[in-house]
């Protein structure tokens, strides 16, 4: 992966939910355009569309108007013309999403949890254990590799979670407010932990946050205002 490498590009994207007899229109037609090696904040009131948004980029979520491309060295996939299980299968491979509630399976150690998309995408159990235990060692949690999930604490878990995004290696990390319900110091943990991964170019993080601390800390900062992506700072 090269520093700089165009890896996701959303062309002219809005989106409308039906609202009652009404339209709720979310966006004026955004184009945006992310590298490896970019952190990227976004912030905005609520109800903006943040999350809708980090949906559609990661193909959650169809957008009304307007294509989102995943770029992998040569290849560009235009895709929502991709069949729903070629998207999850890419997905799988190429982008981490952290959500707010880590959606972590309680009846599993978290060395299982983070071994999960590693086995989903046809890695051997040996393998997927390998790479699980290596990312718990980065992380410094391979003290809790079995305690059960529901015994560990906010910030233990949402470092799980961002080592489960982890596994397969992704080029691109979406993060939906990763640190809102943590406290002080672990929230500076992960910040710190997710934006040195991109700084060191081994992915791009797309990140939505409500912390302007958090936001500053990245090396590109959008707002969504007015139905419209701007760029901070401008
Ligand atoms: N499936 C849906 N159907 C109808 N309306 C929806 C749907 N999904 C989202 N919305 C509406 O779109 C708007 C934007 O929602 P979204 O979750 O993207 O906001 P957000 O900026 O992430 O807000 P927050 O900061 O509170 O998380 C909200 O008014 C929400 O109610
Ligand atoms: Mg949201």
């Amino acid at each position: 992966m090269i520093q700089g490498t165009e890896i996701l590009r959303l062309e002219g994207v809005t989106k409308t939910f039906p609202n009652g007899n009404e339209k709720l229109v979310l966006f004026e037609p955004i184009d945006f355009s992310v590298n490896i090696g970019d952190s990227i904040s976004i912030m905005g009131e609520s109800a903006s569309g943040k999350s809708t948004l980090l949906h559609i980029a990661a193909g959650l979520e169809k957008p009304t108007t307007g294509k989102v491309f995943w770029k992998h060295e040569t290849e560009e996939k235009d895709v929502f013309l991709l069949r729903d299980s070629e998207i999850s299968k890419l997905r799988n491979l190429y982008i981490g999403f952290i959500f707010q509630n880590n959606f972590l399976l309680e009846d599993f150690s978290p060395l299982e949890n983070i071994m999960v998309p590693a086995l989903i995408s046809g890695e051997s159990i040996k393998n997927s254990k390998q790479k699980a235990t290596a990312l718990l060692e980065e992380f410094k949690l391979d003290y809790l590799a079995s305690r059960p999930v529901g015994a560990l604490s906010g910030g233990e878990k949402q470092r799980v979670a961002i080592c489960r995004a982890l596994v397969n290696g992704p080029r691109l990390i979406f993060a939906d407010e990763p640190t809102g319900a943590l406290d002080h110091d672990n929230a500076q943990a992960v910040e710190d932990l997710l934006v040195s991964f991109a700084a060191q170019g081994r992915c791009a993080l797309v990140l939505v946050t409500h912390n302007p601390e958090f936001a500053s800390k990245c090396s590109i900062r959008y707002r969504i205002a007015g139905r419209r992506l701007v760029k901070d700072g401008i």
